[in-house]
């Protein structure tokens, strides 16, 4: 299958880098909406963050993770839809090359709200071509969850989160939810 062995292919084969679990920005923090500058060429900085990131999302236990949540405004997203946890996938400068007619509603969360979950609508399918850790360009076409993690994904290097696709008044109410709870967290 197509989808497998695109990402056979991104598997990092070699983790040999000192990895760091990274901060992950809290909605509503500001620098959520930055928008992400391509990545000039795949180097050894480039693959020490992926490591990063892939560390970072693994701990938080997320399927997807962009660079924009921890602070870093290059595009690169790493993802893992697989049960089993055992499929890493890095795209770097990432796009949408085609989008199904067809749309679906899934319910979303997102690690920079954690515990908040609200249905978005996209497109069911998509083929992405973007560039792999190695700084090769592939293409995959993703369906499902993997379609759904990757159009999420490459949203925050747009500087847009999941809740910018809900209503006013409910991106609202979740604000003042999420400001509520950091309020509670910062010590006293
Ligand atoms: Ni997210």
């Amino acid at each position: 299958m197509l989808r497998l062995e695109a990402r056979c292919r991104n598997a990092i084969e070699a983790p040999e880098f000192i990895m760091a679990l990274l901060d992950i920005l809290q909605y509503p923090d500001p620098r959520l909406h930055k928008i992400a500058q391509p990545v000039a060429k795949v180097d050894e900085g480039v693959r020490a963050i992926v490591a990063d990131l892939f560390e970072t999302m693994y701990a938080a236990k997320g399927v997807g993770l962009a660079a924009t949540q921890v602070d870093i405004h290059l595009r690169i997203i790493v993802v893992d839809t697989s049960e089993q946890r055992d499929q890493p996938m890095v795209l770097i400068n990432p796009e949408i090359v085609q989008r199904s007619a067809e749309c679906k509603e899934w319910e979303e969360g997102c690690l920079s709200l954690p515990g908040i979950y609200d249905k978005v609508t996209r497109p069911d399918r998509i083929r992405v071509r973007a560039l792999d850790g190695r700084g090769e360009r592939f293409e995959i076409d993703a369906d499902g969850l993997l379609s759904v993690c990757v159009q999420h994904e490459m949203d925050h290097l747009d500087g847009k989160v999941f809740v910018d696709h809900l209503s006013a008044l409910k991106r609202n109410r979740i604000k003042v939810r999420m400001r509520k709870r950091q309020r509670e967290a910062e010590p006293a």
